[in-house]
């Protein structure tokens, strides 16, 4: 099925110290022309941004889906199977597998696990297809997905930005479970960084970019969280967020749901075909949760290890959502928190005395020093594994 030593003794990539040869997996060409019918038409999946996909079936009878990319990568062949070798390792239950590449002339291809549901927009935006998704499916899609993320953002120590998140990226399994797909391609195409930087090239999609991204080139962990923001509330409406072109009030999805949100009419967003009223306190919950992560200012989204816990514990009171509050930075809600009109002392314990809001943000500060500490622990770590 793949090459992994000979193909690349071939390919005169120069110093190939940094790439581990026996472990980069290898597709050959001819292989994959039998896989697809020779890229026959009939088996394209798709085309996106980086080119068109097919759909395959090797000779172990394993089924694949091949991206064909057809613009050359911007960096050497080094740095591109390098990268390619990295995110092939990642490992996660919402993450599409990549199965590696093939690297032969000009062509350069991502070999994909085949997703047999294909993707997202398939079914919430298509009329007939959404009936057969219900909330409890719904919500294990916007969870799946959150878990994804977080997987990307913090556990898997790459800290990967995914930059393009969007209803066509998330693919299905045979059980309806969300998948995400082309993490990394970020990566590989812009050499490997992957950080709080400013892009010359904004890639994404329009839609799904945060403000500060679509307007400067900025992006940060916060505009995965925006477009996640997003992608929740087409789930739960059924609606993409770009097809308001001709509504005179609002420009987005977005858009639209901050207006109902203000008039106290936020019921309207929700798609009639997973409207219940048992369901109504677990649909709310999650636009509150959604708007929380399309707010403008990226500080004020919350992290996605808090949307998860968010999305999980039900208990937990959520924030108001303000498309741009004045924004509180941590210190005030600390010295909100623990100002003297607000807490007694009683021996050596301090007793709170918090209105609801307040207690809510407190919650929310706790959190967000909780992903502090995480943080912090992550880094530690890092360091002790690099200076043993
Ligand atoms: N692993 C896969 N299994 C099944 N279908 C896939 C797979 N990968 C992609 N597809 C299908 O191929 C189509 C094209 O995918 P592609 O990623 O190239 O484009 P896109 O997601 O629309 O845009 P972008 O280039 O921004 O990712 C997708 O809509 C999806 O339905
Ligand atoms: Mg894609």
């Amino acid at each position: 099925m793949t090459d992994t030593g000979s193909q690349l003794q071939n390919l005169n990539i120069g110093d190939q110290k940094k790439v581990k040869l026996e472990e980069l997996p290898l597709f050959e060409f001819e292989k994959l022309a039998a896989a697809t019918n020779n890229f026959h038409l009939s088996n394209m999946l798709g085309k996106g941004g980086f080119g068109p996909v097919y759909k395959g079936k090797l000779e172990s009878g394993q089924e694949i889906a091949v991206k064909r990319l057809s613009k050359a990568s911007t960096q050497g062949l080094e740095e591109f199977m390098n990268e390619v070798l990295v995110i092939s390792k990642l490992q996660h239950r919402n993450l599409v597998r990549l199965l590696g590449c093939c690297i032969e002339g000009e062509e350069q291809m991502l070999i994909y696990e085949l997703m047999p549901n294909k993707s997202l927009d398939a079914f919430i935006f298509d009329p007939l297809q959404r009936k057969d998704l219900d909330w409890k499916m719904r919500f294990n899609i916007i969870e799946g997905i959150a878990r994804g993320i977080l997987y990307l953002h913090r556990d898997s120590r790459l800290r990967i930005i995914h930059r393009d998140l969007k209803a066509s990226n998330i693919l299905l399994d045979d059980e309806m479970n969300p998948k995400i797909s082309d993490f990394g391609l970020a990566r590989i195409f812009n050499g490997g960084e992957d950080s709080e930087i400013n892009t010359r090239r904004v890639v994404g999609t329009y839609g799904y970019m945060p403000p500060e991204y679509a307007m400067e080139g900025f992006f940060s962990e916060k505009s995965d969280v925006y477009s996640f923001g997003v992608l929740l509330l087409e789930i739960v409406s059924g609606r993409k967020n770009t097809s308001f072109y001709n509504d005179e009030e609002s420009l987005s999805l977005v858009g639209f749901a901050w207006k109902l949100w203000n008039e106290d009419n936020i019921l309207s967003v929700i798609d009639p075909e997973i409207y219940d009223p048992c369901s109504e306190n677990s649909i709310l919950r999650c636009i509150q949760i959604g708007l929380l992560c399309v707010q403008e200012l990226p500080k004020e989204r919350p992290a996605i290890s808090t949307v998860v816990m968010m999305l999980i514990s039900e208990i937990t009171q959520l924030p108001s959502p303000n498309k741009m509050k004045s924004a509180m930075t941590i210190k005030e809600f600390r010295v909100n928190a623990t100002g003297s009109k607000n807490s007694i002392k009683k021996g050596k314990q301090t007793k709170w005395l918090l209105g609801l809001d307040e207690a809510h943000d407190h919650l929310m500060w706790l959190m967000m020093q909780l992903d502090n500490l995480i943080k912090e622990r992550e880094e530690m770590d890092r360091k002790h594994h690099t200076n043993p």
